[in-house]
């Protein structure tokens, strides 16, 4: 299936630059043999990931709190195995994050004097880490950062990604680069999107260039199985959507937990493997796309006042797929400092503060970040009770309240 040419998603633009904006083919597809739904164009990573990215994993209240638990089950993971008599404050630990973004997670650690490492591509969030104490080596992760972080600190106990193993091509390199850097019985432990989630929920702005992968655990299995790697276990979690977690060990170090085949069944049941399923999604996007347009076509038809919130990446394939333009949405609210001011990949929208939206309210707001609606429900309270309405397109197209 293919969204079309569609711009980068976190290339958030000044208005000089939009002569020079790059656009790929967003085609992604099932691959039969490796059991990965995956895009067929991925761009250069170096064009994603780089000293001007405007995500922040601070920017949201309920996932820095998360961030804050991750980091006290790791320190309790690495606790556990410590070796008898040795004290239960992590200490002779290492834990390394790989895309560690601003150091919501591993400042945790920092705070504590917990021996971490943070791997980070994007100059701009990795000093944003630094800034809160975390040890950050800026860079891709592959063999040659593998070797290297042995050589200054050894191997690591837990080698620990949120939202970024789905970002790296070359998986293989990756297992190779883990390989090494882990200790025998450490744990590579990585959370992303989940395709069973993504395609319940019809969620296909899940799809855009830095979601090389939609993983299930049948194509994390066959990336990482011809490397050693065994998932021991894996977690469903509510973050974007639908994510899981899986932890994977070296073959024979542990036993998986019943977890690991309670979702190979179910992905059984739900057809994860079979071609017929990514057929009736791509019609499904394709239907969400005519009800989103038609309610938005409507609502400008009627001279409604209609908002965008939140200019996460997924919006934009919501608005490059749906052609959506300024006449119908004519600024997104953003709480990030980086994307005020600058204006959405392709349709060019604006992107204002978050201040903006109740400066008047509008009728309508187009709900781009569904993962983050309780958050922003509890933020926005007055203006449900000014008798704006939501508009969401994830899994339904629907109008609210
Ligand atoms: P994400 O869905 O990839 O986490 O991106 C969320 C985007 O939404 C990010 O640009 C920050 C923005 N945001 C707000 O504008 N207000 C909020 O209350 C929250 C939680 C996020």
């Amino acid at each position: 299936m293919s969204f079309g040419r569609m711009p980068l998603a976190n290339a958030f633009l000044r208005a000089e630059d939009f002569a020079d904006e790059t656009f790929f083919e967003l085609a992604p597809a099932f691959c039969a043999p490796c059991g990965t739904f995956q895009l067929f164009e991925q761009p250069d990573p170096a064009a994603l990931f780089h000293g001007d990215y405007p995500f922040y994993t601070g920017s949201s209240a309920r996932m820095s709190h998360y961030f804050s638990e991750v980091a006290e089950d790791l320190i309790r993971r690495c606790s556990c195995s410590a070796r008898p008599g040795s004290s239960n404050d992590g200490a002779g630990t290492f834990i390394i994050e790989l895309g560690c973004n601003d150091g919501t997670m591993l400042q945790v650690l920092a705070a504590r004097g917990i021996p971490h490492l943070g791997v980070e591509p994007s100059g701009n969030v990795a000093q944003s880490a630094r800034d809160k104490g975390v040890n950050v080596l800026e860079s891709f992760f592959g063999a040659a950062c593998a070797t290297a972080i042995v050589g200054e600190y050894g191997q690591a106990d837990i080698v620990y990604a949120a939202n970024v193993m789905c970002h790296i091509p070359d998986l293989h390199r990756v297992a190779e680069a883990v390989d090494l850097v882990l200790k025998q019985e450490g744990r590579l432990i990585f959370e992303d999107p989940y395709l069973g989630d993504m395609l319940a929920r019809t969620s296909y702005d899940q799809i855009y260039d830095e979601h090389v992968f939609m993983f299930s655990l049948a194509a994390v299995t066959s990336a990482f199985s011809p490397h050693g790697f065994t998932v021991v276990e894996c977690q469903a979690l509510s973050n974007h959507g639908g994510s899981m977690r899986y932890t994977l060990a070296r073959d024979g170090i542990a036993a998986p937990a019943p977890s690991v085949a309670e979702l190979a069944e179910k992905e059984e049941v739900e057809g994860l493997q079979r071609a017929q399923t990514f057929t009736l999604f791509a019609e499904r996007c394709t239907a969400s796309r005519t009800e989103l347009r038609a309610v938005l076509g409507r609502l400008h038809d009627e001279g409604a006042a209609v908002l965008g919130y939140g200019a996460a990446s997924k919006s934009t394939t919501v608005i490059n797929y749906c052609g959506i333009d300024k006449q119908w949405l004519p600024a997104i609210c953003d709480s990030t400092p980086a994307k005020q001011g600058r204006f959405s990949p392709g349709a060019h929208i604006p992107i204002v503060p978050p201040e903006v939206f109740a400066d008047p309210y509008p009728d309508f707001a187009l709900l781009f970040v569904w993962n983050h609606q309780e958050e922003i429900i509890a933020k926005e309270k007055g203006y449900r009770r000014h008798g704006g309405k939501w508009i969401s397109h994830t899994p339904r197209v629907e109008v609210w309240p």
